[in-house]
């Protein structure tokens, strides 16, 4: 192996697992002859992409809905719209075919998440599961890749510390196998790892909008109903009143003692998958597959920069808190060759 683009293989690992929860396949069509994406999966991934950067946009017409009659004043619709519909060029049949096939009596067993939808006790009509579908795809996508570039990065960065990840791993799982989801709950520092690259590098600034449905008091302040509450991931996570060092990666803040580290935190002090009734419900397979990933990409390869550059920079985008410039560096495998042939 030679030069790899994190970001690329991050996002194409989010978004494979998206497809093959849903649909029971990580590809639309054959992939690329090397095995990798083809033009639709990196086609739909890019879709994705601009999905997310637009929903966390800041759009004038949220805030003065009768504008919309007159125009797509800031151009986002249009973009927007038509994100949505290459990502459902890919999907939607696949939907309808499966319906049909559920209809016709061709399918009788439920192998992935679209059949569990077609057979809900109480059932949702097409357009529905299409929605959900996509709104569970596009959830799945970008938490996962921002999160392992940034704890690549830093960890790159810090050669103790990624010393210390490969350490636990190969002391919990050795060199002789891959990592397993059953290893997870004995690798507290790569968790800790993917924690603090979440505290440190949420992915946007803000949380989602909310609307409160009803006047409340928080902390001594009043917020009348209707108020747009919008939470500063960036106040929490940096938040030198709560977090000593707030601006450096210290997976170690994270441990406690032999106890298992968990990536949620209901006290908010980082916002991760937020909490309450409109926290995040994919907090445990969010979790899974984001350790999983560090662990395997850990465990695989040793790392190293290209030899013109003395380490990471890591400077965050103007307009989001992506990397600005996407990480590259040179993998190696660390294991037999026998173990990274999957097919
Ligand atoms: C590490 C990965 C993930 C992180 C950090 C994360 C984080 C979040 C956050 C912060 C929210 C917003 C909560 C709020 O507005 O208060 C959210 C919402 C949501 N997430 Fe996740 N998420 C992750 C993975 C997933 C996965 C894998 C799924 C499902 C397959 C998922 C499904 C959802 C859904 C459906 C919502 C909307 C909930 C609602 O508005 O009621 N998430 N997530």
């Amino acid at each position: 192996m030679g030069l790899v683009n994190v970001r690329i293989i991050a996002q194409q690992y989010s978004s494979n697992m998206a497809r093959k929860l849903m649909f029971g396949s990580r590809y639309f069509g054959k992939g690329s002859p090397d095995g990798g994406p083809g033009d639709e999966e990196v086609e739909h991934a890019d879709s994705l992409s601009i999905i997310l950067a637009y929903v966390y946009a800041f759009c004038i017409t949220d805030y003065f809905p009768w504008l919309r009659w007159i125009t797509d004043l800031d151009g986002h619709e249009k973009i927007i719209r038509k994100a949505i519909l290459t990502a459902r060029k890919y999907q939607d049949h696949i939907i309808d075919e499966r319906f049909q096939q559920w209809k016709d009596g061709v399918k009788t067993k439920q192998d992935d998440l679209l059949d569990v939808f077609i057979n809900l006790k109480n059932p949702l009509n097409i357009y529905e599961i299409k929605s959900q579908i996509l709104d569970l795809i596009v959830a799945t996508f970008d938490n996962v890749s921002n999160n392992i570039e940034w704890a690549m990065a830093e960890m790159i960065n810090e050669p103790k510390i990624l010393y210390k990840a490969i350490h636990e791993l190969d002391k919990v799982v050795g060199k002789e196998r891959l990592v397993q989801e059953s290893d997870l709950q004995n690798l507290n520092y790569i968790k800790a790892c993917v924690k603090e690259a979440f505290r440190l590098h949420p992915v946007a600034p803000f949380n989602l909008p909310h609307v409160t449905t009803a006047d409340s008091n928080v902390a001594g302040y009043f917020i009348p109903k209707g108020s747009h509450v919008i939470v500063s991931r960036l106040g929490l996570g940096r938040n030198h009143m709560v977090w000593d060092d707030a601006l450096t990666f210290n997976p170690k803040r994270h441990m406690n003692n032999d106890k298992e580290v968990v990536l949620t935190d209901n006290n908010l002090h980082t916002f991760l998958f937020s909490t309450g009734r409109r926290g995040c419900p994919g907090m445990l397979l969010g979790s899974t597959i984001t350790t999983m990933l560090l662990a395997r990409l850990v465990q695989g390869f040793t790392w190293e920069l290209p030899s013109n550059e003395q380490h990471v920079d890591l400077k965050e985008n103007l307009h989001d808190l992506a990397k600005a410039r996407p990480l590259s560096v040179i993998a190696k495998p660390r294991l037999a060759l026998h173990l990274y042939n999957t097919s």
